[in-house]
């Protein structure tokens, strides 16, 4: 019920009296008051005023599933959103939930988390209320090697969203850093259950700073507020991301690898650069020439020759 007055509350513009709450959704006024108590609680900032009725004067800045599904328009990610004001890794929470079968396109999202790791065994500073961490469950019909598609994909995804809300450009690092500046904005994590021949599922992690203060991030860090001067809804933020992964996820579904990459490389800061490459085979310097059909990045090394790689951190020299 909650939910409903907080809809109808959004939906209009100005006051709506309380009678015609009552009327649309069968509830007594003493109901309607209890529930505009509790939403108060969670910290809406509502009006009231004799005559005129109630008045949604601000929302709280959480990533409460209601606020993230209203109006988004997304059909299948964000259907379901499971939120937690704190936790130790999102990922653990969605891969305990895809084990147990939950549906494709499911978000976990924290306001904070305890235990946040990025790749290659690092930590993902997680300070409450500030960024965006979340962990999204995909059940792709892809082979455990063509796996590795969707973490480009996400991160085309994430990039053109943050475009849309914050008007700047990220850059990708492969595989799937997101740069402003030169300095690591976002990460994304991808952890799957495998068959030998099909992917199960697979649950993919995002960490976005986004009003991140540059002093609660890890050096060569930034945050969307740092770059664009201003407070940034992460709310708003992550409808944009589900809606651009799910177009990019129809697209890969529908026509392959080839038109993702191909905005992969648009957005790239890898591709033509000079590159070290540090990965537990060693380390390697030369060109990032390309991409191959699974993701993994071509380096032309000092001897001319083009070697592969599937994971690793890059620098770029
Ligand atoms: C990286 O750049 O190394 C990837 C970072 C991924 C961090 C996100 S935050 C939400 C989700 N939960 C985690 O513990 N990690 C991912």
């Amino acid at each position: 019920m909650q939910n409903q007055i907080l809809h109808f509350l959004k939906k209009s513009e100005g006051y709506i009296s309380g009678e015609e709450i009552s009327r649309q959704l069968k509830i007594s006024r003493a109901g309607i008051w209890k529930n505009i108590e509790e939403l108060r609680k969670e910290g809406y900032d509502i009006e009231a005023v004799p005559h005129r009725g109630y008045r949604l004067a601000s929302a709280p800045d959480k990533l409460f599933p209601h606020e993230i599904q209203f109006n988004l328009k997304a059909k299948i990610l964000g259907k379901e959103v499971i939120h937690y004001d704190s936790i130790g890794s999102t990922m653990d929470v969605a891969f305990e939930l895809a084990m147990k079968g939950s549906l494709e396109g499911t978000v976990v999202c924290a306001e904070n988390q305890t235990k946040g790791r990025g790749r290659l065994g690092r930590d993902w500073v997680s300070p409450k209320g500030k960024g965006i961490y979340l962990s999204i469950i995909l059940r792709p019909r892809l082979t455990p090697n063509e796996a590795a598609q969707l973490t480009l994909l996400s991160a085309v995804a994430v990039s053109e969203a943050i475009k849309k809300v914050c008007g700047v450009a990220a850059s990708i690092k492969w595989p799937n850093d997101l740069l402003i500046n030169n300095k690591k904005v976002a990460g994304i994590l991808m952890e799957s259950s495998a068959q030998m021949d099909n992917v199960r599922f697979v649950v993919l992690g995002l960490g976005l700073n986004v009003n991140t203060a540059l002093n609660h991030l890890p050096p060569n860090s930034t945050s969307l507020k740092q770059v664009t001067g201003k407070q940034i809804s992460r709310v708003h933020l992550i409808q944009e991301i589900l809606q651009h992964l799910e177009k990019w996820y129809d697209i890969l579904k529908a026509k392959g690898f080839p038109p993702v990459l191909v905005r992969w490389k648009e957005l790239s800061s890898t591709l033509g650069r000079r590159v070290r490459i540090v990965d537990p085979s060693g380390a390697i310097e030369g060109e990032a020439i390309g991409l191959d059909a699974q993701g993994g990045l071509m380096i032309r090394n000092e001897s001319g020759i083009a070697v592969k790689r599937m994971t690793g951190d890059v620098v770029l020299i």
